[in-house]
């Protein structure tokens, strides 16, 4: 019998745009997600708000009103943790100002507590594809260096007030995105040359560097009982050579390592090795201090949380584009697809955590893992999500191997435990969740919150700590 430890963090995740709606509550900016129609991927981001245009998060699924009732529901199914991030321009509207706003503090405050007293551990994604649009129109996000003071005076307004409600932290979500979507991840618009472009990307990555370093050494200040975790798009590290071709299978792994890069960084403390070859290569000239790398070094990360919805496969040459999902590359014909043609690979985590235990021998997180599916309504109401089920329980039958493999796992959360607006696309009806909204994607709907097989199925595996998996 595989066991999971008893201290297990089990539960589910969303982000702030992608749930709360309230785009303009209690003195909220504009952030760059409130710009965008359809979706990240999908959509191109509006200058600004278009009068008369329908914004799918900016009502999301209300939860910035409802989530009393949706962590409640969540504490239903035995989650003792929740994973959620703070919407940046609730707390500093332009990102520019001194002080923070105080409504806004209150309000997640408030959510902290809500978790502490159901039993949920909070776990706090500080930058969620949700910088303030200010910053992105002003500096061209983390292009600038200037963001990284923005940045230190958030993390100083959140730890101070949340320090003591918060245990575990994550800097930036899918820091690894700058390569596909800079503007989600990096909150910057890329112009010029390939190489421009990529020296554009590198700097960012490298401001975000000394962004998070700022901050774990602000939390062994602040809140030093907490743990500091960076937060990649790890199914870009998960792909297979198209073939055995020495060729495919090398530029497979110089693939896999630009997203590996980021951790190699932050958890190691120091640019690895082959990063002054990338450079040389594609002649990239960075502003990097010595004083940063000092600092880089003297802060690294304590722990890997990581996403993971499918592999990919990659034949040498070809392009390298990608979504939410990961690399977009070849068809595996072993595999099976999800209805957004994303393939089904529960036994890639478990490959994926032991390359990581391998490499970084640090305590790993699984923050988002999930399938997006179509959900059908019964004349009674009820929905059979047999298909979502399967998927769930597939990884996590994975993730007991990586731990009998050795690998430190600590938690799993799962993505969108009640249905959000796709990331990528905008959609509603892409749903992930173990609790349905009555919602569609032209924004009809009562917002009704009703429970699929998959909450029961869920709440079982979580109260018997993972031994119903294995009934
Ligand atoms: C991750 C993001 O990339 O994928 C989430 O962190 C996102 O914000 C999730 O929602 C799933 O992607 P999508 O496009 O199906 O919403």
């Amino acid at each position: 019998m595989i066991k999971f430890k008893s201290d297990f963090l089990w539960g589910g995740a969303i982000a702030a745009n992608q749930a709360e709606g309230a785009w303009q509550a209690d003195g909220k900016g504009m952030a760059l997600s409130d710009t965008i129609r359809g979706g990240i991927v999908a959509g191109k981001p509006d200058e600004s708000v278009l009068p008369g245009k329908y914004y799918p998060s900016h009502e999301a699924i209300d939860f910035y009103h409802r989530y009393h009732e949706d962590l409640e529901l969540m504490a239903g199914m035995g989650f003792n943790c929740f994973r959620t991030s703070i919407a940046w321009s609730r707390i500093f509207p332009t990102g520019e100002e001194e002080t923070p706003n105080e409504s806004g503090l209150a309000y997640y405050e408030e959510m902290f507590q809500t978790m502490q007293k159901l039993g949920m551990q909070p776990v706090v994604t500080i930058s969620h594809y949700e910088t303030p649009l200010n910053l992105v129109k002003k500096y061209n996000g983390w292009a600038n260096k200037k963001l990284i003071v923005f940045f230190e005076r958030y993390c100083q307004a959140i730890f101070t007030r949340f320090g003591d409600l918060v245990p575990y932290w994550m800097t930036f979500n899918e820091m690894n995105n700058v390569h596909t979507m800079p503007y989600a991840s990096a909150a910057m618009q890329v112009s010029g040359s390939e190489q421009e472009q990529l020296e554009m990307k590198y700097q960012a990555a490298h401001n975000m560097f000394v962004a998070n370093a700022q901050a774990n050494q602000l939390a062994k200040q602040l809140m030093p009982n907490a743990q500091m975790g960076i937060m990649l798009s790890l199914s870009g590290a998960v792909i297979y050579p198209a073939t055995p071709n020495p060729k495919d299978v090398f530029e497979t792994m110089t693939l896999q390592r630009r997203s590996l890069f980021f951790a190699d960084v932050q958890l190691n403390g120091e640019y690895p090795r082959y990063f002054k070859r990338i450079c040389d290569d594609h002649q990239l000239h960075l502003d990097i201090t010595d004083e940063e790398l000092a600092l880089i070094k003297q802060y690294p990360s304590d722990y890997l949380g990581f996403s993971y919805y499918r592999s990919s496969v990659y034949a040498a040459g070809s392009s390298t584009e990608g979504n939410t999902s990961g690399i977009l590359g070849q068809e595996n014909p072993y595999l099976e697809k999800s209805d957004w043609g994303w393939p089904i690979d529960p036994l890639g985590l478990r490959y994926l955590c032991n390359i990581l235990e391998d490499r970084y021998h640090k305590p790993m997180f699984i923050v988002e893992n999930g399938l997006g599916d179509n959900d059908t309504i019964e004349a009674d109401g009820a929905i059979h999500d047999a298909a979502r089920i399967k998927y769930l329980k597939d990884h996590l039958i994975e993730i007991g191997e990586a731990l009998e493999d050795g690998c430190q796992i600590i938690g799993y959360t799962w993505w969108g435990p009640i249905d959000i607006v796709s990331a990528g696309t905008g959609e509603m009806k892409k749903r992930y969740g173990f609790v349905y909204v009555d919602k569609d994607n032209d924004g009809n709907g009562t917002l009704a919150r009703s429970k699929k097989d998959s909450y029961d199925v869920y709440r079982e595996i979580i109260t018997s700590n993972g031994e119903s998996l294995f009934r």
